[in-house]
């Protein structure tokens, strides 16, 4: 960051901040010294639970909901920010907000995209999880721009699925979209100072992923394709979100940073 921008609240968007990742994102910028916007799209209760207790950790923090995937609503959010904001700019913007599959159809849940792959996968499944995936942080990041500071950062939560060949097809492939706006964003943006970045999460222990805690030996299974052989947790993820929203990372931009604790490093070889 530069200079001037030290004198200053420093506000960062995470978009998906009511749960999982998001979530421990939010918490972390917020201790990191950011006025956080909460994003959510319906759980305001959960959202406005993030905002309580980074208050109460002594942080600033405020939610805004919206449905990524309806224009007029990214559009209101974007209304209120700036209204908000009031003349000051955004540092941080956190493009996570995400699914694996639609949660609100029982039969495209994640648990059965994973085992069915392909061959259940409907035109509306594929078009909502790009529409979330893909098509909302582009037009996010695009309603964001105006708002941004230089020496800004855009960091985009993509996942480990774009390098390991496990079913979750559509996921994977809105993934892989998402990722392909680091490297272009970031030569677009290099001469503002503005760093685009990619984190990678692999399995991650939050709601999205509640079928593993309920599926006989998932836990152990994944724990044991993982280098550091356990699941993720959010503040790991987080962790990396930080650094690359820190001045420390201010040299870092167009890159994937994988943070999976070393998902399937290796082929199964039954050892
Ligand atoms: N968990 C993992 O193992 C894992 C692994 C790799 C990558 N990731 C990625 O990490 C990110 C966060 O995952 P998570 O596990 O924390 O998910 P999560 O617990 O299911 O939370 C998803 C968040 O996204 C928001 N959201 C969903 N649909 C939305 C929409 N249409 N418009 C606006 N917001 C919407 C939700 O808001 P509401 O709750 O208010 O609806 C929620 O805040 C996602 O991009 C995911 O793909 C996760």
């Amino acid at each position: 960051m530069t200079d001037n921008t030290q004198q200053r609240c420093r506000t960062a968007l995470v978009t998906g901040a009511s749960a999982g990742i998001g979530k421990d994102i939010a918490r972390r910028l917020a201790a990191d010294g950011f006025r956080v916007v909460v994003h959510y799209r319906q759980r305001r209760d959960a959202a406005q639970e993030t905002v309580t207790a980074i208050k109460a950790a002594g942080g600033r923090a405020f939610a805004l909901g919206a449905d990524l995937t309806v224009d007029r609503a990214v559009d209101a959010l974007f209304t209120t920010l700036e209204a908000t904001l009031d003349g000051e700019p955004l540092d941080v913007l956190v493009n996570n907000a995400g699914i694996t599959a639609d949660r609100d159809d029982p039969a495209v849940a994640a648990r059965d995209d994973f085992v069915a792959g392909i061959s259940h996968v409907t035109p509306e499944t594929f078009d909502e999880l790009f529409a979330i995936n893909v098509r909302a942080p582009f037009f996010v990041t695009q309603r964001a721009l105006p708002l941004l500071a230089d020496g800004g950062r855009i960091i985009n939560i993509s996942s480990a699925t774009t390098r390991i060949a496990w079913p979750l097809l559509p996921y994977a492939m809105s993934k892989g979209a998402l990722e392909m706006m680091a490297a272009r964003l970031a030569q677009q943006l290099g001469a503002r100072g503005i760093t685009v970045n990619t984190v990678a999460p692999g399995v991650t222990d939050t709601e999205m992923n509640s079928w593993v805690h309920e599926m006989p030996g998932a836990v152990e299974a994944l724990s044991g394709m993982t280098a550091l052989r356990r699941l993720g947790r959010p503040d790991d993820i987080s962790a990396v979100v930080s650094y690359l929203a820190s001045d420390d990372a201010r040299w870092v931009t167009g890159q994937l940073i994988e943070a999976s604790g070393g998902l399937c490093l290796a082929p199964a070889m039954g050892m």
